[in-house]
This record gives structure tokens, C-alpha cells and sequence, in this order.
């Protein structure tokens, strides 16, 4: 017989999501289990957002809209843009995908990520058998703007940059950003993933929504996963030039944003205190979680600045084995490979004051217990 798939499709390695509490609870039995890797709203979804949800149940034998008026007139409105600048999508990795399906061919284009970005960049652009760089990033965990910039080719199409970045938590200045907007060749695509924008506190961030007039092919994306607390409904949508997004709606599938997920973001924009107090809350919980790894120095303990909703914390020690100690504690975090830079990291997501008790207790007795000699 034929192969049944391409090489590239064989050899994808797949995104390993964060483990449901249910799985782990039924695998260990046990319970009061908590999850700290999927990076989601402590809060829970916006309140707004479920009165929305709740008001359209009985449509839902309805499509969508499939034009999502309502969401992008919103949206337009939120950013000063024209609403044919904006298209959304089922969560802002469909938008990544059709990012890379719209404007990269198979076997003849490159596109360029680094090393310690968002993994489904490159599962996206090996899917489609685009050939890729993947740049290091600098000892600190940032981009490296300039490794992105010299890895572009004649062949380069697109080039991914998360800002915030995932897993790292690290960012890059506005006035850095602003020149790499500036400098990148015409000819290529630069995506902005800005995932994490609302929890960045940095004053030299900014977004490249600011930046828009410094290169025509930018794309921006944004989720409503994160600071709106609506993973589960899966929404998120793009800003680009008219002629961009109109190439990317010929792609997307019509009914790509669902009924409830265009009616829950609409309200959860307008929810400004939970947007506050979401917020308000990651950065308290970034202060705390921070306090508590730095009293566990002496045990190898250091983290990364973030400027997201999870710390990159870095152990000594394998990181796969101190997420199964943890798991066994009830915490579920991400560990972030076997090997690579990121071996002997965990990525944390900012949780409640009690939950980030809970995990650095954990780790704390984690790490003990490994340094004790009958270990
Ligand atoms: C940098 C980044 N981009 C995009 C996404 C995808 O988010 P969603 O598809 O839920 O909008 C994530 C999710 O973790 C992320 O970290």
C-alpha cells in the first residue's frame, strides 16, 4: 500500500494539552485536585459573558452568524477600526492555522518562529509542510528580534512572534517591536499573537495595534481564552488590512465562531470589571507566587519575569519528574519537555491566592523530599 500520509504529517509530534481535573481525579483517586496549566481564568468565565450564554440557549438550533456581525461591530468599536479590518475565529489558534493556510503554500514557502515560542506554531506550519526556521531566543528567554530578522529568506511568508510569549512569559518593548515591524521585508507576513495582552503591567509594552502603520502585511491576534475566562467556548479574532482579512474569510469556514461564542464575547467586552478584577488579580498573584519561589532559592528554585497569567518557574531538577510529584499532590502543571532548554521548567498559570499556596507548598515538599538522601 501507499503511505496513508505525507512525512510531515507522520512525523508531527502532537500538542500535548493540560490534563482535565477529572482525568487525573478517576487516574489517581483522589479529589480537591487543582489545575494550573492551562493557563485559564481563576475567576471563571466573565458573569456578563453567562447572562449572554444563558439568553441564547434556546437558539442554538440556529447557525451563527456566520458574518459575526454583532461580535466584529463590537470589536471594531473597541479597537477604532473598520469592521471589514477584523475577522474571529473558533479560539485564536483557528486564526494561527488560517493564517498559515491562507497566505503560505506547501513546499514552496518558509516561515520562521523560535525555539521557546507557542508550540502550535510549529505543529501548524510542519501540518501544512511549510518549511520553518526556529530561531533561538536570548539567554533571558526573549525573542531575538535579530535572529528572527536574519532567518528571513527570499522563501520567508510568515514570521510568528507572541507578545506576551507563551511559554516563556517574556515580551518585547514597543520601541523594539516598532522596528522589527519596520525592518521585516515588505513581502512577508508578520503575525503579532498578542494571547496575553491584558495582563502585560510593562510600561515599554505596547500592542502592534499601535503599530499598524509601520508595515501593511500585520496581522494581530487576540483570544477571548484568557482575561475573558471563555476557553471553553472557544473565540478569538484578528486585525489586519481590509484585503487581509478578506483573504482570510474566503478560507475560514463559514460557521467558524459558534452561536453562544459570538454572544458571550460581545458581552464579556463590555464586562469592565472583570476585566479589572481579573487583572488586579494575576498581578497580585504574580507578587505572591513570586515571593513564595524566591524563599525556595536555596533549593534551586528561579522564575522568569512574566508578563502573562503563568511564571515560567525553573528547577533543578527534571521537570517531568516534579510534575508527576505534583500531579500526585493534586496539582496539574505543565512540564515543557523532556529535553530543549525548557527541561527543567515548569509553567505555572497565576491561579488564586489559595491555589498558589497550594502549588508552591507542593513544590515546596516536592523538592525536600528529593533532596532527602533515602530518595
Ligand atoms: C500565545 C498563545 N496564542 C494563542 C493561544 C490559543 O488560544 P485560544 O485558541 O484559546 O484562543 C494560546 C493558548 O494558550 C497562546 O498561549
Amino acid at each position: 500500500m501507499k503511505p496513508l500520509v505525507d512525512t510531515h504529517i507522520a512525523t508531527l509530534k502532537p500538542y500535548v494539552p493540560g490534563k482535565p481535573i477529572e482525568e487525573l481525579e478517576r487516574e489517581l483517586g483522589v479529589s480537591g485536585s487543582i489545575k494550573l496549566a492551562s493557563n485559564e481564568n481563576p475567576l471563571g468565565p466573565s458573569p456578563k459573558a453567562l447572562e449572554a450564554v444563558a439568553r441564547h440557549m434556546s437558539e442554538l438550533h440556529i447557525y451563527p452568524d456566520g458574518a459575526a456581525f454583532k461580535l466584529k461591530a463590537s470589536l471594531a468599536a473597541f479597537h477604532g477600526v473598520d469592521p471589514c479590518e477584523i475577522t474571529t475565529g473558533n479560539g485564536s489558534n483557528e486564526l494561527l492555522t488560517l493564517a498559515v493556510r491562507t497566505f503560505c503554500r506547501s513546499y514552496h514557502d518558509h516561515a520562521v518562529t523560535s525555539e521557546c515560542a507557542f508550540a502550535a506554531y510549529q505543529i501548524i506550519l510542519q501540518s501544512h509542510n511549510v518549511a520553518m526556521s526556529v530561531v533561538p531566543m536570548t539567554p533571558a528567554l526573549a525573542y531575538d528580534l535579530g535572529a528572527l530578522q536574519a532567518a528571513i529568506t527570499e522563501q520567508t511568508k510568515l514570521v510568528f512572534v507572541a507578545n506576551p510569549n507563551n511559554p516563556t512569559g517574556t515580551y518585547v518593548t514597543a520601541e523594539a517591536l516598532r522596528r522589527f515591524l519596520r525592518e521585516v521585508p515588505p513581502d512577508v507576513v508578520v503575525v503579532v499573537d498578542e494571547a496575553y495582552h491584558e495582563y502585560v503591567t510593562a510600561e515599554d509594552y505596547a500592542s502592534a495595534e499601535t503599530m499598524r502603520a509601520e508595515r501593511e502585511r500585520l496581522l494581530i491576534v487576540r483570544t477571548f481564552s484568557k482575561c475573558y475566562g471563555l476557553a471553553g467556548l472557544r473565540v478569538g479574532y484578528m486585525i489586519g488590512t481590509p484585503e487581509m482579512i478578506d483573504m482570510v474569510n474566503r478560507v475560514r469556514e463559514p460557521f467558524n465562531c459558534n452561536l453562544l461564542a459570538q454572544r458571550a464575547a460581545c458581552a464579556a467586552l463590555e464586562d469592565h470589571d472583570f476585566l479589572r478584577r481579573t487583572v488586579e488579580l494575576n498581578t497580585e498573584g504574580r507578587r505572591l507566587m513570586e515571593a513564595r519561589l524566591a524563599s525556595m532559592a536555596h533549593l534551586g528554585v528561579s522564575w522568569i519575569p512574566s508578563q502573562t497569567n503563568f511564571l515560567l518557574v525553573r528547577t533543578q531538577r527534571d521537570g517531568r519528574l516534579l510534575y508527576e510529584r505534583l500531579l500526585q499532590k493534586g496539582v496539574i502543571v505543565r512540564p515543557l519537555g523532556a529535553v530543549g532548554p525548557l527541561a527543567c521548567d515548569l509553567r505555572v498559570s497565576i491561579g488564586t491566592a489559595e491555589q498558589i499556596e497550594r502549588f508552591c507548598a507542593a513544590l515546596l515538599d516536592v523538592l525536600v523530599e528529593l533532596s532527602s538522601p533515602t530518595e
